[in-house]
This record gives structure tokens, sequence and C-alpha cells, in this order.
């Protein structure tokens, strides 16, 4: 069996990695892999390939950032190329982005079946961009691979029923799986002068926060209020926000900027946080994973089964909401394995290859 794997955003390569590493010792499997290129610094690319030992990917698009028309026009192009000479038996795509929606109309137009890894997610957001990529993807996708039963619950109820499979989320595979590993091999908490449950971790990148001035400001004045570090590490798209509405006077202590993390020392800051704030879907999913209190700044997620048990609560953007959660958040005592068991890589290869 032929595998084109497309990936091309910061969460992709880690969520590849664990196939990548299920798929290796199989004989008669082969994966090629093409990376799109939409990440493309050395703090949200390369590190991942190197630290997570990927493969080097067969082909390189190099799209790099324009509007998303643009962006996804040139990976379908070069995409459509690529799957007539390779001719796989099944393009795999994963999650929500501009990369995952060429890589499955690319190959949908060519008639080569598509497998979508972590299907069935929905805000019903479509001011998202990920919820057009991912609505669109499982439409047009074969077999769909879910990482939580709401996720099944949410393609049932939009008529998709063939193909549908509930495997874990490969996410939890690589966290059970580096862990340890990036414990022993980051000194973050060192580098920063951090202590144990001392500190909160920040993340913000979607769209609807860094490119609205208002809410951007209002995050940002909440984390001018706590009495603790703040660990803001800063991604492309909201550094060059910030300095555009000016707002970098924002960024005092508590407040600590850095670059980006690498996945060993993000792995690492994320299970000594005290708290988690953010906006990406995978960090509210690692912080669950690895027990830490989540606050998400939105107004919906698509992980309600965090929500459930009480460890991620929704906060929108509102300062006096965020601090009155942050102040009143009670650490749950239930805790259930929501995510599978780790096996989701090896289940998604049985199911693939199954005759
Ligand atoms: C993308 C995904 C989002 C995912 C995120 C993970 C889409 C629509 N969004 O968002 O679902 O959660 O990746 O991180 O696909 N930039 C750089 N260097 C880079 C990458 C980006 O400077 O290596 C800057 C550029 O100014 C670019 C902006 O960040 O325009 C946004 O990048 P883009 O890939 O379009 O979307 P993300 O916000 O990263």
């Amino acid at each position: 069996m032929k595998i084109l794997t497309v990936v091309g955003a910061r969460p992709q390569f880690i969520k590849s990695s664990m196939l990548s590493k299920a798929v290796q010792p199989v004989q008669d499997i082969t994966e090629i892999i093409v990376h799109t290129g939409q990440h493309y610094d050395e703090k949200m690319s390369n590190v991942f390939f190197n630290q997570l030992k990927l493969p080097k990917p067969d082909y390189y698009l190099g799209v790099g950032s324009s509007s998303h028309g643009k962006q996804t026009a040139q990976m379908l192009e070069e995409l459509e190329t690529i799957i007539q000479s390779v001719k796989p038996d099944v393009v795999l795509v994963y999650g929500d982005t501009n990369t995952t929606l060429a890589g499955s109309l690319a190959a949908a137009k060519l008639h080569i079946p598509i497998a979508h890894v972590e299907a069935g997610l929905r805000s019903y957001n479509k001011e998202m961009p990920e919820e057009i990529n991912r609505q669109v993807t499982d439409h047009l996708s074969s077999w769909l691979f879910c990482p939580t039963a709401s996720a099944v619950e949410n393609l049932d109820k939009e008529g998709i029923t063939e193909g549908v499979y509930i495997t874990g989320d490969i996410m939890y595979d690589a966290v059970l799986y580096f862990k340890d590993i990036a414990f022993q091999h980051s000194s973050i908490l060192e580098t920063l002068h951090l202590s144990k449950k001392d500190y909160y971790l920040v993340t913000i990148h979607r769209a609807e926060n860094t490119d609205n001035p208002e809410r951007l400001k209002s995050i940002l004045k909440t984390l001018q209020q706590l009495e603790k570090n703040v660990i803001f590490p800063l991604h492309p798209r909201t550094k060059k926000k910030i300095e555009q509405f000016n707002l970098t006077n924002l960024l005092s202590y508590p407040i600590k900027t850095v670059d980006p993390f690498d996945y060993f020392d993000m792995l690492t800051i994320t299970s000594q946080a005290r708290m988690v704030l953010t906006d990406s879907g995978g960090l509210q999913k690692e912080a669950y994973m690895l027990q830490v209190p989540c606050i998400t700044l939105r107004d919906e997620t698509e992980w309600t089964e965090t929500l459930q048990f009480g460890w991620n609560q929704l906060a929108g953007t509102d300062q006096n909401k965020i601090l009155n959660l942050i102040n009143t958040f009670q650490v749950p005592n239930q805790y259930p394995q929501i995510f599978g068991s780790g096996k989701t890589a090896e289940e998604i290869l049985t199911i693939l290859t199954k005759k």
C-alpha cells in the first residue's frame, strides 16, 4: 500500500510523527510525505522534524504565507501533479488547516480515497477557516478517524456514517511516547527561572483573537493583572499583530514573551504550569493529557469532553470573566481517559490495511 501523507503546519508534524513511526517497520506499506511549507520558520517547522525524528519530506512545496485562497490554490496545483505521479492508494491528511483542505481536494478530484485523522470535530462557527476546512474534508473522506465519541456524533448528524471509526487521539500517542524523553532533554524551567506550578502558560494564535484589536487588547490587559509569571511564546502571526496594533507596551511584567517552543520544551513547560490559557485546540488537549487546568480564550471549543469534567473552562476574551475563572478554578478529582489508549496510530494502520 502506498500512503501519501500531506502535512504543513506545526501540529501536523507532531501528529504525523506517530503514524510514520508505526508505518516504518511494516514491509508492504510505503509512506510518501509532502510538506506544503505552510509553516516554514525554523522554530515552526524544522525543529519538529529533527526532534520528532520525522522522515525527511519527499516533496517540499514551499508555499509560505499568503491569503487563504492563494495559499490553498498553490498547494492544490502542486499536489495534483505529485498525486498523479505517485499514484497513491490513499491520501492521508490531519486536522483542519489549509494544508488539510488542499490535500483532500486534490485527492478527491483525482478519485484517490482520503483518510482524515482528527475527523468529526466541529465548532459550528463558520467564521473560523478551520471549520470550513474540516467540514469539506470530512465530506470528501473515505476513512474518518475520530478522536472522541462526540466527533462520531457530529458526523452522524451530517449523515456521515460510512467509514467512521473511533480511534482515540493521535496527539495522545505523541504525549505518552515523548513525555519522559522531553522531561529528560528540556531545561526550559531552569532557563526561564521558573518554579513548578508557579507560572501561567499562554498561547494565542487564532485569527478571531489576533486579527481583532479589541479582543487581543483585552487578553493582554487581563494577563497584565495576573500575580505570577506569564510565559507567552509568540506565534509569528501574533507577534506581527501586536506590533501592528501598537500593543507592545502591554507586554511588560508579569508577561514574559519568548520565541515558539520546540516540542520537548513545550511538553515540559505545559506539564509544570499552574494553569494554561490558550485559544489553541492542540494545547487544550495537551493540558488535559498532562492534567493541567486550562482556560480557553474562545467562545466555543471543538473539544467539548475537556469541558465536561471541569479541566477546561471557556472564558472568551472578557477580562472579568477570565480573572474570575482563574480565581475560582477548582481542580477536578475525576480524570477519565477521553482521548483513548495512546495506540491510535496502530489502530489507524490496522483499519487502513484491512482488505
Ligand atoms: C495554522 C492553521 C491553524 C493551526 C495553526 C497551528 C489554517 C487556516 N490555520 O494557523 O488551524 O491551528 O496553523 O499553528 O490553516 N507565519 C510565519 N512563519 C511561519 C508560519 C506562519 O511568519 O512559519 C506567519 C505569517 O505571517 C502568516 C501567519 O503567521 O501569514 C499565519 O500563518 P498560517 O499558516 O496562515 O496560519 P496559522 O495562524 O499558523
